[in-house]
């Protein structure tokens, strides 16, 4: 295996299973009934457009899970509220979902969350809502600080701030080390500039201090945001959060989609029903 999961969550994610066969609850001999899937609504970063979790939806569609991907625009408010929108179809429509954000991602996808978590709402006989937020190599701004004061207000060293555009540098470098080259480059040419206010607006909600559930997937060999600055984000989720590391760089979506989309379905199991 090209990942590593922390070893507790194995014998989690087995117990978690094992639970959800269901003995006893088909008929004799049968299966039990098979556990419904959330849906995945996955958040880009900054300067990426949904078509980066092409390769990653595919691999969800085979396990059997629905997913969407948000397009974001401009700052978290905005973000945030895009998120929010495709959320609420879905919690709407009853469905369980998980939300995955990446990178920048994070920032609007804890602001979208509010009000929304699953237990909350099944404990006032609504049907839906949020499941899980899971941080893939993702910013977890405390409330009223920035993506940037998370940095302790310094940008990223590939940051390249041009008045009030923001884009990387190096992107193939920074982003795709990992990345199949012709992918990397293709990538590398679909990405859109950033306001450098996506980086600066406050976060308004922190969904890992407010009884959701959360989780973090980290990326070794990330050149984007260094592990030891995702371990910080991490730190900050309560214990018993779902963790799990991929050998990868910051898009593991692009370079390892079969292995991401796995983790997704450990945090699915992972995850406790109300
Ligand atoms: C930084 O961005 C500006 C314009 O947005 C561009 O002209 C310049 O080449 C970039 N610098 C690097 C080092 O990529």
């Amino acid at each position: 295996m090209r990942f590593s999961v922390i070893s507790s969550l194995f014998a989690l994610a087995a117990t978690g299973s094992a639970a959800v066969v269901g003995k006893g609850k088909g008929k004799a001999g049968g299966v039990g009934p098979a556990a419904v899937k959330p849906d995945i609504l996955l958040v880009p970063g900054a300067w990426h457009t949904p078509a980066a979790f092409d390769l990653v939806r595919d691999q969800l569609t085979r396990r059997g899970f629905q997913s969407t991907a948000v397009p974001l625009l401009t700052g978290v408010p905005e973000d945030a509220a895009a998120i929010r929108a495709e959320l609420e179809k879905l919690v709407d429509a009853g469905k369980e979902v998980m939300v995955i954000s990446h990178s920048y991602g994070g920032v609007p996808a804890a602001a979208a969350v509010e009000g929304l978590n699953l237990k909350d709402r099944a404990a006032q006989g609504q049907k839906g809502g949020v499941l899980m937020v899971v941080h893939m190599t993702s910013f977890a701004a405390k409330v009223g600080t920035s993506l940037m004061d998370s940095l302790g207000g310094n940008p990223l060293p590939w940051f390249n701030i041009t008045g009030d555009i923001l884009t990387p540098i190096n992107p193939v470098k920074v982003f795709y080390a990992d990345v199949e080259p012709k992918l990397a480059e293709k990538s590398a040419e679909a990405i859109l500039p950033s306001s450098l206010r996506a980086m600066t607006d406050k976060g308004t909600f922190a969904p890992w201090d407010a009884g959701f559930q959360m989780g973090f997937i980290h990326t070794e060999d990330d050149q984007a945001i260094p592990i030891a600055i995702q371990k910080q984000m991490a730190a900050q989720f309560p214990a018993g959060s779902f963790s799990a590391t991929l050998k990868s760089s910051h898009s593991p979506f692009l370079s390892m989609p079969e292995q991401l989309s796995e983790v997704i379905e450990q945090a699915s199991v992972f995850a406790k029903k109300p």
